[in-house]
C-alpha cells in the first residue's frame, strides 16, 4: 500500500503534484474534461489543508521543444472555471525559469500554480535528473495523481521522487483500488471483455487475465486474427499478421487453465471501410471473400449480453467494432448498456472503451471508469508501473 496525500502533514507546505492533463482539445478547446476533473479531489484537499499547490502535466508529444500548440494555457482557463477560483499560469517554455523560481516562492497557502507543459523540456521523458531537480526545487512534497502517465518512468512522474518525499493523489489510489481489487479478488464469476483492433497490443493483458478470470470475451478487430488461427476465411478484414501464430496459442492456454474464451459467432461485415458502405451479417465461418468485418453481428450482442448478466465482475477493455461509424456502432453500444443494467462490478478500461462509454451516455452507470489507457493496460498485464513504484510505503 502506498502512502497518500492524507498520511502526510501537507499544511503549510509547497506541495507539487503531477496530475494527467492530456486532454483532447479542438481549436484550442478542451472536449472532454474527464481528466482535470479527476485531479479535482486531491487539489481541494491540499488547498483545504493549508497547502501551497503546483500543478504539472504534459499534454500531447511536443518531442522536447516548446510547441505552443501543447501549451497547457486552455487547461489553466478550464482549472480556474472547476476550482471557482484564480490560478497562476506560469508559462515559460522552459518549465523551470528564475521567473517560476520566484512566483513558487512567493506562492502562499491556498494558492494554485501551473507549469508549462513538462514535455517542453526533452529531459521529461528521458527522466533527466536534473530537470526532476529543477522541478523538486519548487516544492517540499511531491505528490503523483497521473494515473494515466503512470506507466511511464519521466522526470516528472518518477526521477522528482528521488528528490522529495513522494506520495500519491486519491485519484491514483482510487485507480489502483479498483483495477487491483478487480483482477485480485475479484467477486466470481469473473469477465474480462477484450476488444480493440491488434492482438498483438494486448498478448500479455490476455495472457495475464487468463490466469485470472472465468470468461474471456473477444471482439472488435482482434477477432479477425484468432479466425484466422482458426482457419477461417476474414475477406478484407484487418489482420494482425504476426499474430496469428500467438492467437492459436492463447485459445490453447485458455483451454488449458480452463477459461471459456468466446470469439464472436458472427459478425456485421462491409464492403468498405465507411459508415454507407453495403452491410450484410454473416456466421463467422461464413466471411465472404470482399467484405470486411467491421462489428461484432447480432447473435453474438446475445450470447455476450448472457455472460455480462450472468458475472459478478466485469472488465472492458477495447471497442467490439468501428463504433465512431454509426452503422458499426451496435455492438460496442449494446455490450456498454449491458454493462450499464448488470449488478457486477463493471470496470472500463481507459482509451477507446472509456470514449465509447462517454459518448452514450452510460459512463455514470458504470462502477469506475479508468482515466489511463496504456496505464489501465499495464496495470492489467501485472505490471508494476514506474510512477508509483517510486511512491513510499505506508
Ligand atoms: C495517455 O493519454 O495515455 C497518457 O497521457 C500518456 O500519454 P503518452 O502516451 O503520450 O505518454
Amino acid at each position: 500500500m502506498k502512502k497518500t496525500v492524507r498520511d502526510i502533514d501537507v499544511k503549510d507546505k509547497k506541495v507539487i503534484v503531477r496530475c494527467d492533463f492530456n486532454v483532447p482539445l479542438k481549436d484550442d478547446v478542451i472536449t472532454d474534461d474527464t481528466r482535470i476533473r479527476a485531479a479535482i479531489p486531491t487539489i481541494e484537499y491540499l488547498l483545504q489543508n493549508g497547502s501551497a499547490v503546483i500543478l504539472m502535466s504534459h499534454l500531447g508529444r511536443p518531442e522536447g521543444r516548446a510547441d505552443m500548440k501543447y501549451t497547457l494555457e486552455p487547461v489553466a482557463r478550464r482549472l480556474s472555471e472547476l476550482l471557482g477560483r484564480d490560478i497562476i499560469f506560469a508559462s515559460s517554455p522552459a518549465v523551470v525559469d528564475e521567473g517560476v523560481r520566484e512566483k513558487a516562492a512567493e506562492l502562499r497557502a491556498g494558492e494554485v500554480m501551473l507549469l508549462e507543459n513538462v514535455r517542453f523540456r526533452k529531459e521529461e521523458t528521458k527522466n533527466g535528473a536534473e530537470f526532476a531537480k529543477e522541478l523538486a526545487s519548487l516544492a517540499d512534497i511531491f505528490v503523483n495523481d497521473a494515473f494515466g502517465t503512470a506507466h511511464r518512468a519521466h522526470a516528472s512522474t518518477a526521477g522528482i521522487a528521488d528528490y522529495l518525499p513522494a506520495v500519491s493523489g486519491f485519484l491514483i489510489e482510487k485507480e489502483i483500488r479498483f483495477l487491483g481489487d478487480a483482477v485480485e479478488d475479484p467477486k466470481r464469476p469473473f469477465v474480462a471483455i477484450m476488444g480493440g483492433a491488434k492482438v498483438g497490443d494486448k498478448i500479455s493483458v490476455i495472457e495475464n487475465l487468463l490466469k485470472k478470470v472465468d470468461t474471456l470475451i473477444i471482439g472488435g478487430g482482434m477477432a479477425y486474427t484468432f479466425y484466422k488461427a482458426l482457419g477461417y476465411e476474414i475477406g478484407t478484414s484487418i489482420l494482425d499478421e504476426k499474430s496469428v501464430e500467438l492467437a492459436g496459442d492463447l485459445l490453447k492456454k485458455a483451454e488449458k487453465a480452463g477459461v471459456r474464451m468466446l470469439i464472436p459467432v458472427d459478425v456485421v461485415c462491409g464492403k468498405e471501410f465507411k459508415n454507407d458502405t453495403d452491410t450484410a451479417v454473416f456466421k463467422s465461418s461464413e466471411m465472404p471473400q470482399d467484405m470486411m468485418g467491421l462489428d461484432i453481428g447480432p447473435a453474438t450482442v446475445e450470447l455476450y449480453k448472457k455472460e455480462i448478466f450472468s458475472a459478478k465482475t466485469v472488465v472492458w477493455n477495447g471497442p467490439m467494432g468501428v463504433f465512431e461509424m454509426e452503422n458499426f456502432a451496435r455492438g460496442t453500444y449494446e455490450i456498454a448498456e449491458a454493462l450499464s443494467q448488470s449488478d457486477a462490478v463493471t470496470i472500463i478500461g481507459g482509451g477507446d472503451s472509456a470514449a465509447a462509454v462517454e459518448s452514450f451516455g452510460l459512463a455514470d452507470k458504470m462502477t469506475h471508469i479508468s482515466t489511463g489507457g496504456g496505464a489501465s493496460l499495464e496495470f492489467l498485464e501485472g505490471k508494476e508501473l514506474p510512477g508509483v513504484a517510486v511512491l513510499e510505503d505506508k
